[in-house]
């Protein structure tokens, strides 16, 4: 499928139900889905962008504040459905989301992910090392929203319980 024009905007709560079917479809099932409609409602601030191929809705990204050393986000999750893969809509989504991230002031963005996919944009497993939470490991990635913000910074990273 091709798509004369993409736009990225943030998600509005008039996007739920819409947001849910991108999320179940690119996931086949409900957890990711379920996991979203919990963050937006909480009182946790988010960042959430819709990607529309010509007005249709076909990718999600969510950014969540997590409790850090540094102000962070934790991406997750992050969806496009299968008919409109491989044509760099994730890519455009991860790239609107550290934007939109670095706008709102963040300095780091960790993501639980595969690191061929993540680290183009710039995440890191290496720099993750020294932030501990359950998901610290060989997928667990960051990235660092301004230069040197990482340095010296090392502790435990707490995630809102819906995660
Ligand atoms: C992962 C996902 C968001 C990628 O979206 P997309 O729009 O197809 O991605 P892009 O077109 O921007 O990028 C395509 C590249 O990503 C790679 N890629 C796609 N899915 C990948 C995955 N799960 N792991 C590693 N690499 C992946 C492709 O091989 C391709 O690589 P190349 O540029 O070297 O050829 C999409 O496949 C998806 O929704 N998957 C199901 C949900 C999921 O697993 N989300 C990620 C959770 S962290």
């Amino acid at each position: 499928m091709q798509c004369k024009e993409l736009i990225i905007r943030p998600a509005t709560e008039h996007d739920t139900a819409v947001v849910r079917e991108i999320e179940t479809r690119a996931f086949g099932r409900n957890e990711e889905a379920d996991l979203v409609d919990s963050l937006v409602i909480a009182t946790v601030p988010t960042i959430s962008l819709l990607a529309e191929c010509d007005g249709a809705p076909i990718g999600h990204i969510l950014l969540t504040e997590i409790k850090a050393p540094l102000r962070s986000l934790a991406l997750a999750p992050l969806a496009v459905v299968p008919e409109y893969r491989e044509m760099l809509v994730g890519t455009q989504l991860v790239r609107a989301g550290i934007a939109a991230s670095s706008a709102a002031g963040f300095e780091a963005i960790f993501v639980l992910g595969d690191p061929l996919y993540y680290e183009r944009f710039g995440f890191s497993v290496k720099k993750a090392a020294p932030f501990k939470c359950k998901w610290t490991g060989p997928h667990f990635m960051v990235m660092e929203l301004t230069v040197g913000a990482l340095a010296g910074k090392k502790g435990k990273l707490e995630y809102p319980d819906s995660f």
